[in-house]
């Protein structure tokens, strides 16, 4: 039996998408009547305290986002039951493509360009080549690396940063503490991919944004953050947009969401807001992966995606 545990998304769209797909398998929400010893599989998010209670005989967590910061935070998560998290090409393709349509504005220098048309101004400024500007991509996992590939296609020098090396064709890698500084140092636009863990917290801070490449962008390095609003100080990353230490920021995450409307990035002409909408599970694509997570375990294949406990991500 599945346990439906989803707040803040539409759980009768997922229930009714996953009950056409799962046929005669058993899926209950929290408002059924139901024994929670047949509870096999629970697919949560942002589960409230006692989600896990009394789930005898859980064979697995699974998560509606590819993100498990939050849920590993929960106080009554059961430690010896794996947790599936969402990875699919849906999502994956969507990422990319936030970070393309960003990347490409910050190398054609938008805000600057903006800037001259609202005051009727006619600079000409010819960017440089994609070959020229070196994206730096922190985090080379499943939607880093494929941001990296496809910003590689489109021309651009890609540098990736991973905790473990890499080996992605014609992507440089670099790996761990000691080659974080070098990895900055060659970077004109910074994409954070990165999960959220007590290592990754707080990285997008003053002191690394003034490591990036000056050379290249006129304006100043430019960053995005797709990952977490947990991985930037967002004073450090207003002082750098008002003092050239950054020319831009794409922000799609933050460390109180919704942005609350008294924070300064809303009124900075170079810092480009998005409400986390970067790439979603929705349920038109995540109901057949996670009713194909169900029906293969329950068929004796192995879970995937799973979170590594250790690692936190
Ligand atoms: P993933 O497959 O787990 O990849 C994580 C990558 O980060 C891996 O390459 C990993 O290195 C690297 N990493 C982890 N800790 C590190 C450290 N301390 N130092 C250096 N590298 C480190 O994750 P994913 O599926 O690509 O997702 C990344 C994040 O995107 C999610 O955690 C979530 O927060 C965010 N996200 C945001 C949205 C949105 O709409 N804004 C949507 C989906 C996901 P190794 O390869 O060596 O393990
Ligand atoms: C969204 O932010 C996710 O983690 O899937």
């Amino acid at each position: 039996m599945l346990l439906l545990h989803l707040q803040e998304v539409d759980e009768k769209l997922w229930a009714k998408r996953l009950k056409k797909l799962l046929g005669n398998y058993k899926i209950v929400t929290r408002d059924d009547d139901f024994n929670r010893d047949d509870i096999r599989y629970i697919f949560v998010w942002k589960p409230e305290k006692s989600a896990f209670d009394a789930l005898n005989n859980l064979k697995a967590v699974l998560c509606l986002g590819a993100g498990v910061d939050a849920l590993l935070t929960h106080p009554h998560l059961p430690q010896s039951v794996p947790i599936v998290r969402y990875a699919n090409d849906d999502l994956t393709r969507c990422m990319s493509d936030y970070v393309i349509a960003n990347v490409t504005m910050h190398h054609r220098e938008f805000s600057r360009f903006r800037d001259d048309q609202i005051n009727r101004e006619w600079g000409q400024y010819y960017p440089p080549p994609s070959w020229d500007i070196s994206v730096g991509i922190m985090g080379l996992g499943v939607l880093g690396a494929d941001a990296a590939r496809q910003l590689k296609i489109l021309g651009y020098q890609v540098n990736g940063w991973s905790r473990s090396p890499k080996n992605i064709d014609g992507i440089t890698g670099f790996f761990g503490p000691d080659q974080l500084n070098p990895f900055l140092e060659q970077t004109d636009i910074l994409v954070n991919l990165l999960p959220l863990t007590p290592e990754t917290s707080g990285i997008l801070n003053y002191g690394n944004f003034t490591k990036l490449r000056r050379r290249i962008l006129p304006n100043g390095p430019a960053i995005i953050n797709a990952a977490r609003g947990g991985h930037q100080n967002e004073m450090d990353i207003e002082k750098a947009l008002k003092d050239g230490t950054l020319g831009a920021a794409s922000l799609d995450v933050f460390n109180i969401e919704p942005l609350p409307k008294n924070s300064g990035l809303w009124q900075l002409k170079n810092c480009y807001i998005t409400p986390h909408i970067a790439a979603i599970s929705s349920p038109e694509n995540g109901a057949s992966y996670f009713a194909r997570v169900i029906r293969d375990h329950e068929n004796g294949l192995d879970l995937i995606n799973l979170v590594d406990m250790d690692c936190g991500y």
